[in-house]
């Protein structure tokens, strides 16, 4: 139930999807009438697919656009909104990620040390196919590749979030473009870590949150694979969200200079690499976010506009 007054975007305003980067935007009444235009937007100019719509009307009065949501809660809209056929997952623990709604029809799920709950088990049953491969993602991936374990199935929506090793993310990112679609979406997670002991190699010894060095990737792909479009959203706690869309060849971009990659993270500085994270991140709720979303939705059911169902998707 979304239909209302109709608040019609600022389509003249210019967005460029391809910059790997955008002013930050925080959330609050400005951000508002960005995502309102944004979605207004997408109903103009979308393609590929997506049903235009030449009217939309949205009733946006009682959304509170500025309370974050948490990255169990991100992804869960991310699902809505893109509808992905096939997911997989890397790091799954106890399956909150993993199974929550909606469940794609195919969810590969791949951790060396699941810790699925006794309620996960009959989330488990209501997928219609899951592989849940108990191993580390290397071997999953070399098992997934060389035996063609899913024929001709691609993936259009994946979460990383395994080893907090760096050059581990690195490659399951490679792993994950490799089996995907084009525009498919690649979310990594633990990208913002507080401090210094987050992000350090090894888990404290306290207890407490381990981000481990994952948020080298970003400044890594930004300087060595610019051309891969990319967003880094700074509002999803507890660490934020990358997110890299799919196109042209990934998986060789990145295994074809993994040794440059690597020298490059293990010089990188936390403070000035963070100063510069957080100057380029934006918001869950701006518009160039909606924009690169966009991007990789697929087809859209039969009479639904693509405003309404971004809006819908995201309220719901
Ligand atoms: C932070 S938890 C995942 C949480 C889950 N995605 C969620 O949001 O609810 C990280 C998981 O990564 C798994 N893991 C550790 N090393 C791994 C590896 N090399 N490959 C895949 N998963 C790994 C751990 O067993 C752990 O369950």
């Amino acid at each position: 139930m979304c239909a209302s007054t109709a608040t019609r975007a600022d389509a003249s305003r210019p967005i460029d999807v391809a910059r790997p980067c955008y002013p930050i935007e925080k959330p609050g009444t400005d951000a508002i009438k960005l995502l309102v235009g944004g979605f207004g937007w997408i109903a103009s100019v979308s393609s590929r697919g997506v049903k235009k719509a030449s009217s939309v009307a949205l009733n946006t009065a009682h959304i509170d656009w500025r309370s974050s949501v948490d990255h169990v809660e991100f992804l869960a809209k991310m699902k809505r909104i893109l509808r992905p056929n096939t997911y997989i997952e890397i790091g799954i623990a106890s399956g909150t990620t993993l199974f929550s709604d909606p469940i794609p029809n195919f969810v590969i799920g791949i951790d060396p040390n699941p810790a699925f709950e006794s309620k996960v088990g009959s989330r488990l049953n209501a997928v219609h196919n899951s592989m849940i491969m108990r191993s580390t993602s290397d071997n999953a991936f070399a098992q997934l590749s060389s035996q063609r374990l899913l024929g001709d199935r691609k993936c259009d929506m994946a979460f990383v979030d395994g080893l907090h090793h760096c050059e581990v993310v690195l490659r399951d990112i490679a792993n994950c473009a490799r089996l995907s679609r084009e525009h498919a979406l690649i979310f990594v997670h633990d990208i913002f870590p507080g401090n210094e002991i987050e992000a350090s190699r090894q888990p404290p010894n306290q207890p407490g949150s381990w981000m481990g060095d994952v948020y080298k990737v970003v400044p890594a792909i930004w300087q060595f694979l610019d051309w891969i479009p990319t967003v880094l959203v700074v509002d999803v706690p507890p660490s934020g969200m990358f997110i890299l869309r799919t196109g042209g060849d990934i998986y060789n971009g990145i295994m074809k200079q993994i040794q440059n990659l690597e020298a490059a993270m293990a010089s990188y500085d936390f403070a000035s690499v963070m100063q510069e994270m957080r100057a380029k991140a934006i918001s869950h709720s701006s518009r160039p976010l909606a924009a690169f979303i966009e991007e990789s939705i697929g087809e859209l059911p039969e009479g639904e506009t693509a405003a309404q169902f971004l809006i819908c998707s995201m309220m719901s």
